[in-house]
C-alpha cells in the first residue's frame, strides 16, 4: 500500500498567509498539519509516500518533510504544474502510483483517528474504494454522498445547492488502479478542476464497489482562518501536555496544560492552559488565555491573547484584548493610543500594525 499526500493547491482561501508559504506547512499546536498527516501514515506502516507539490512551495514543502522525517517514510515529490484538481493530481502521480493500491490524504486535513485497519483490509478487499464520511452542519461547502439504506453509496454531488445528506467527504480517499479509467471519463467541472467526486462517482457508474465508513471522532479541514483556529483548538484539547522547559518567575502563575519550549521565559504573567509556547519566547505582563500556541522567538508583553495562533519571532506589545487571531511570521502589534478595543485580524507573514 502506497500513499498520496496532496500538497499542492493554491491555498486561496488561507490569504495573505499563503502569499509567502504553503497552507500544509502553517502551524497547529506548533507543528506544520502536514506532520499531522505523515504521522498518522506512518502508524498506519505506510512506508512509501508520494507528496504532490505546487512550483511556488515545493522547496519548502521538501525542507520540512526531510528535515522533520521521523516517520520511517521514503518520500518521493511530484510536481504539479498548476493546480488543476485533485483527480488531476492523481493523475500527476501515475508514474509513482504504478499497479498499487493507495490511500490519498490531503495535505491539509486532519482527522482524530488512524487509519491502519482499512489500510490493512483494503488490498485484500472487494472494494475499488473507500471514502471516509462525516457529519456536518453545511454539506453544501463540501462533496456530499446519498446513501442506500443498507448504507452503499447511490451518488456523490460536489458542493450542492440541495444537499442530498449531511454527509461530507472527508480528504481521505482509499483507491485501486480502476480510480485512473474512472480519471480517463470525466471532464473538468464548473471551476474548471478534474474532481475526485466526479471520479469515484464514475467508478460507481462503471460498477465497482465503493464503500464508506463514517469517522468516528473529529475531522478537521484547515483550509480557512476559522478552521484553522478550530484545529488548533481541537489538537490542543487532545495532545497538549503540561511540560516546562523553559523558564517561570514567582509572580507568575500556570493553570492547567501548559507546555513551555526551552529558553522561553515567563515574568509576572498568567498562562491558561491548554497552551503551547514555543523556544526562546519571552512573555511578560501578560495574561495567556486557552487554545493558544505560540511559536519561537516571540515577544508578547502587557497583553491578553487567546484562542489565537501566533507563529515565530512576532512582537506583540500593550494590546487589550486579542482573540481569534491567527499571526504569520515575524509580525508585529503593538498600540498607539490608549482607547480600549477587541481585535481580531488575520495577518500574514512581516505584517506590522500599529493600532
Ligand atoms: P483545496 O483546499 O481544495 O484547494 P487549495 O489548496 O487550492 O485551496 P483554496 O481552495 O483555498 O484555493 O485542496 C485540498 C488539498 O489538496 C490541499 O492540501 C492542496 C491540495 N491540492 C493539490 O495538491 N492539487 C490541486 O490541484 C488541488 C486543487 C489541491
Amino acid at each position: 500500500m502506497k500513499a498520496l499526500v496532496l500538497a499542492g493547491g493554491k491555498g486561496t482561501r488561507l490569504k495573505p498567509l499563503t502569499h509567502t508559504g504553503a497552507k500544509q506547512l502553517v502551524p497547529v499546536a506548533n507543528r506544520p498539519i502536514l506532520f499531522y498527516v505523515m504521522e498518522n501514515l506512518s502508524k498506519a506502516e505506510i512506508r512509501e509516500v508520494g507528496v504532490i507539490v505546487a512550483p511556488e512551495t515545493k522547496d519548502e514543502i521538501i525542507s520540512a518533510l526531510e528535515s522533520g522525517n521521523t516517520w520511517n517514510i521514503s518520500f518521493t515529490f511530484i510536481e504539479q504544474a498548476e493546480p488543476k484538481g485533485l483527480a488531476h493530481a492523481v493523475l500527476t502521480a501515475k508514474e509513482f502510483l504504478g499497479d498499487s493500491p493507495f490511500v490519498m490524504y490531503l495535505g491539509d486535513n486532519l482527522i482524530g483517528q488512524d487509519i491502519t485497519s482499512v489500510c490493512s483490509e483494503f488490498p485484500g478487499s472487494d472494494s475499488d474504494s473507500v471514502i471516509f464520511l462525516k457529519e456536518v452542519e453545511h454539506p453544501e461547502q463540501f462533496g456530499v454522498a446519498r446513501l442506500a439504506d443498507d448504507g452503499h453509496i447511490l451518488e456523490l454531488v460536489e458542493k450542492p445547492k440541495n444537499p442530498p445528506s449531511n454527509l461530507a467527504l472527508v480528504g481521505i480517499y482509499f483507491f485501486k488502479p480502476s480510480i485512473f479509467d474512472a480519471i480517463a471519463r470525466i471532464k473538468p467541472s464548473g471551476r474548471g478542476e478534474l474532481e475526485i467526486t466526479d471520479a469515484i462517482q464514475e467508478l460507481i457508474n462503471m460498477d465497482h464497489k465503493v464503500t464508506s465508513q463514517k469517522v468516528g471522532g473529529w475531522w478537521l479541514d484547515t483550509g480557512k482562518k476559522d478552521d484553522l483556529l478550530a484545529a488548533n483548538m481541537t489538537v490542543l484539547d487532545t495532545c497538549c501536555e503540561y511540560q516546562i522547559r523553559g523558564h517561570i518567575d514567582d509572580k507568575s502563575t500556570l493553570e492547567g496544560r501548559v507546555d513551555l519550549g526551552e529558553g522561553s521565559k515567563i515574568i509576572n504573567s498568567k498562562i491558561r492552559g491548554p497552551v503551547v509556547i514555543g523556544t526562546g519566547t519571552t512573555i511578560k505582563d501578560t495574561f495567556i488565555g486557552p487554545y493558544s500556541s505560540i511559536g519561537d522567538n516571540a515577544v508578547i508583553e502587557k497583553t491578553v491573547l487567546q484562542h489565537s495562533v501566533i507563529l515565530d519571532g512576532c512582537t506583540i506589545k500593550d494590546i487589550d484584548r486579542l482573540e481569534e487571531t491567527l499571526c504569520g511570521r515575524r509580525v508585529t502589534i503593538r498600540r498607539h493610543d490608549d482607547n480600549y478595543r477587541s481585535y481580531k485580524l488575520l495577518l500574514g507573514d512581516d505584517s506590522s500594525i500599529e493600532l
